[in-house]
């Protein structure tokens, strides 16, 4: 008896050792279906808004414009009309395309902005207050998609964002315990009296009403871009400047143009990958890390053990190195895109790693970090009956950007200046390093991590996929393709998966709480990795063309409101 319950403990034990995947949520395992459309984004009201154009005969463009304005409104911690993003797009006959509408640097922005007399980085300066804000790109990128692809007038995409800023939502917890976390900051920057800042706290149920907003989207929806970057809103943007210091002037505003790019394109394991371009650093670091991928058995060795945790950290401590010596506006600087997507130079690259070592990241090249904050930006996805796929990912940078809501305007600006490498070597709020491939340029782009990506099987549509979540995104995304591709799970379980990150400084793996089971953690230590862990990270918004022609929603309830629906 005794020999038989060692036996079983024995095979208990051995079972803990080599069986250590990580035990996914058993409900729901399928996300929302559609026969033929599906919007995935932040916030209920604003998929809703998306699938309401659809159904009335909108194309993914209309749908995504929609939601664009729409979460300004609901989600007004990222989603904007005072930041920017990118849209990624696959047309149903295989085209496809991307649109930077991407931030700029003021014209009057120079290289040492957040430095002090001493060279040394002035805190906060490039995050909060007017000083942080780049010249904003959203309406722009709207109007431009729109003069390209929409079929539905502007003015019907622009009034669902009215009707809910006019006459006000209700908040979700999430939404109020946002709000609250921030109402110092808030109150810094807009007074006392600023009407988001409420004593005794913001709580689920309470309603809130956004009617500067509605008369600026107003202005919008009748004069066009020009609404934002002329007439009383551009006023109201320089005044604002004036009062806090800041540094968009009227000719920033009437300058600013978003611009079309050529997406990156890669393959992994029979799959096409598309992705954006720079200045996005996660279209080509996700293509890197998928050709990394690609050498090893991630399928067999399964999703979190320590041999698949091992790997991607090894992968990706060498990717981020080259983000943050390659990778700026290609605009500015000449980013060597073609060398850091040869196959050759990759496999040279990741040839070093170990599969049982860990590298130290100051052996691949040296800098100094310390913390990773938190998981902010928007993403949504689209796919509309025609088959066409969209995909926007864009931002405010922190959560309510810089913290300043223009005055009579009733928007945040971004804080999108902390995008750029202040001072090399130096991290930002994500903990990213840089030089000076990503140094402050007047009227260049700052370099980001947004990473929408659309994914195609022999020629049709796949996979739509995307999140917020700063420096984390690049590595979210790589996860839940593999997630798909490599085990099999169904979009929503793809999106519901714990995931890790790592990004060569500083020298540790993040995973999200319980996504790392004990035996895994400590053998990872043994090895000389350190793990530290997040609540949660990313918040992703995708989309499944599954092997039975339905769409399937996978949207990050789990990590937020995030909400898929398809008809
Ligand atoms: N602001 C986050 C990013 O663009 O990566």
């Amino acid at each position: 008896m005794k020999n038989v319950t060692s036996f079983l403990m024995a095979l208990i034990l051995l079972a803990c050792q080599t069986n250590q995947k990580t035990v996914q949520p058993k409900t729901p395992v399928t996300g929302a279906l559609g026969e033929s459309a599906m919007v995935s984004s932040a916030h209920p009201l604003a998929t809703k808004v998306g699938v309401d154009i659809l159904k009335n005969g909108g194309n993914a463009f209309d749908a995504a414009i929609a939601v664009q304005f729409a979460l300004a409104v609901v989600f007004p911690r990222a989603g904007n009309i005072g930041g920017g993003g990118f849209a990624l797009y696959r047309m149903n006959d295989g085209s496809i395309g991307s649109l930077d509408f991407r931030e700029k640097a003021p014209s009057a922005s120079s290289r040492d902005m957040y430095l002090d007399e001493s060279g040394e980085i002035v805190p906060n300066l490039s995050v909060r207050g007017h000083l942080a804000a780049g010249v904003p790109g959203s309406v722009d990128g709207m109007f431009q998609l729109h003069e390209k692809f929409g079929t539905r007038p502007m003015a019907e995409l622009i009034q669902p964002a009215i009707n809910l800023a006019y006459y006000g939502y209700v908040l979700t917890e999430d939404a109020a315990y946002q709000l609250n976390q921030k109402s110092e900051d808030l109150a810094v920057v807009n007074g006392d009296d600023f009407f988001l800042v409420k004593e005794d706290g913001w709580r689920a149920g309470d309603s809130i009403k956004y009617t500067e907003l509605a008369s600026t989207l107003v202005q919008i929806r009748d004069r066009g871009a020009s609404g934002f970057y002329g007439g009383i809103v551009a006023d109201q943007i320089t005044k604002e400047m004036q009062r806090g210091g800041g540094l968009i002037s009227k000719q920033d505003l009437l300058n600013y143009s978003s611009k079309w790019r050529t997406p990156v394109t890669g393959s992994y394991r029979g799959h096409k990958i598309i992705s954006m371009p720079p200045p996005s650093s996660g279209g080509v670091a996700v293509l890197q890390l998928l050709q990394g991928a690609e050498g090893f058995d991630i399928s067999s060795m399964g999703h979190n053990t320590k041999e698949t945790i091992h790997i991607l950290t090894e992968l990706e401590r060498r990717v981020y190195a080259d983000r943050a010596t390659h990778l700026g506006d290609p605009d500015f600087y000449d980013v060597p895109v073609d060398m850091l997507l040869d196959k050759a130079y990759n496999n040279k690259r990741f040839a070093s790693i170990k599969k049982n070592a860990k590298t130290d990241s100051q052996e691949i090249k040296e800098g100094k970090v310390d913390v990773i904050e938190s998981v902010e930006t928007t993403h949504f996805s689209v796919v509309d009956p025609d088959g066409n796929a969209v995909a926007i990912t864009t931002t405010l940078n922190s959560f309510f950007g810089c913290k300043v809501y223009v005055r009579g305007a009733g928007f945040f600006l971004n804080n999108e200046m902390d995008d750029f490498s202040s001072k090399p070597g130096v991290p930002n709020q994500f903990g990213l390093v840089g030089g000076e491939a990503n140094a402050i340029v007047p009227e260049k782009r700052m370099l980001s991590s947004m990473t929408p990506t659309i994914v195609e099987k022999d020629a049709k549509l796949k996979m739509v996929v995307g999140t917020p979540g700063g420096s984390t995104i690049i590595t979210s995304v790589f996860q839940t393709i593999m997630n798909v591709i490599d085990h099999g799970m169904s979009m929503q379980e793809a999106v519901n998966a714990k995931r890790i990150h790592s990004q060569w400084l500083p020298d540790v793996i993040i995973a999200e709480k319980e996504g790392v089971q004990k035996a895994v953690l400590n053998q990872l230590e043994n090895m000389g990795h350190v793990i530290r862990f997040r609540d949660s990270m990313g918040r992703m918004d995708c989309i499944l063309v599954r092997e039975d022609g339905k769409l399937e929603g996978g949207a990050d309830y789990t990590r937020g409101d995030n909400y898929a629906e398809g008809y």
